[in-house]
């Protein structure tokens, strides 16, 4: 008797255990790719559409009301990898009588940024509230090597051959259709014109720390801020360059970058008497050379002649 009913309660014991870890993997299994990244989502294939909330870039306060917002703590990153790679490759164009064009800036954190390093900068973003609100922050800091358009990247409101550098940072993951974004930076920019970008490469650990971690349990970011599948690969990356007409630089100028954390008695202080939330345990990013296994920072060029 009493070994009949310990064998069965050992039975429902490792069937609760099976089932929980089974689902536990479950949880831990980044969704099905798509079949071709660069098209985006086809529905024919029963690809379902992305799933993403656009509209919190246009809130009210969203982009300028707190001083370590999220992406400002990007800037010590990607700032001086885009400003670096700008002078070094556009040698003798003079940055601000040159025009420079930030495709997807929402509300100016890093048009802002290049525009104090003298770029003469113009922001374009179809969300009109976040151009709403880089007009007034750029007016009330007293800028005016920056202007904002509203407008999207499938259809930029710019002349052919008319641009020096594009930046796009923290965008292309937005984008259905890649291919159709890549087409039109490349059209805009000058023969010889420089495209600096960073987005987020698509594997178990983007998985894990950004959508997990950062989005559903920690909610330091807007919960459908990304859909995973429309991360991109360097390599899908490259191979989208190429179509577009870029001539990609060599992987060894793409570089990884990562947040850094805050000393645990600092976070933890944050965390417990100032309020923070769990974004306020991280602070500055930082380039972290070829880790490109989450964000990763890149450039490429508009051939010269041909
Ligand atoms: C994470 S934010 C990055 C904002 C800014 N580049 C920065 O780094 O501070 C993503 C931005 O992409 C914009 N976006 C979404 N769809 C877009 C499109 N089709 N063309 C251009 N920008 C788009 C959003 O409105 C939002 O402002
Ligand atoms: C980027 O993601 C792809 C696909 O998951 C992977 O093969 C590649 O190794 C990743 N790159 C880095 C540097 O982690």
């Amino acid at each position: 008797m009493t070994s009949r009913l310990s064998s069965s309660s050992l039975l429902l014991t490792a069937s609760v255990a099976l089932v929980a870890s089974l689902g536990g993997l479950w949880l831990l299994t980044p969704p099905k790719p798509l079949r071709d990244r660069l098209k985006g989502p086809d529905e024919a294939q029963g690809e379902s559409e992305k799933v993403m909330d656009l509209d919190v870039y246009g809130e009210e306060g969203w982009w300028w009301s707190d001083p370590e917002f999220a992406l400002m703590l990007v800037n010590s990153a990607r700032i001086p990898y885009f400003d670096r790679t700008w002078k070094a490759k556009l040698p003798g164009e003079p940055r601000s009588e040159s025009k420079y064009v930030d495709v997807g800036c929402g509300g100016g954190t890093a048009t802002e940024a290049l525009a104090k390093l003298g770029y003469k900068i113009v922001g374009v973003d179809p969300s009109e509230g976040a151009i709403e609100q880089g007009l007034t922050h750029a007016k009330e800091a007293g800028f005016d090597g920056v202007d904002y358009q509203v407008g999207s990247a499938d259809s930029l409101p710019f002349e052919d051959s008319s641009i020096t550098g594009v930046i796009s940072s923290d965008v292309l993951e937005h984008l259905d259709d890649l291919h159709a974004a890549l087409g039109e930076i490349n059209r805009v920019l000058k023969p010889g014109g420089v495209f600096v970008f960073d987005t987020i490469n698509r594997t178990r650990w983007s998985w894990l720390s950004t959508i997990l971690v950062a989005q559903k349990w920690l909610r330091i970011l807007p919960k459908d801020a990304h859909d995973w599948r429309l991360y991109i690969t360097p390599a899908e990356l490259q191979q989208g360059l190429i179509t577009a007409g870029f001539e990609p630089s060599d992987m060894s100028e793409w570089v990884g970058m990562r947040p850094t954390l805050r000393w645990p008695h600092q976070g933890l202080y944050r965390l417990l008497f100032l309020g923070k939330g769990f974004g306020g345990l991280m602070d500055q990013w930082k380039m972290c050379g070829n880790d490109r296994s989450a964000s990763y920072l890149g450039w490429a060029r508009k051939p010269s002649v041909g």
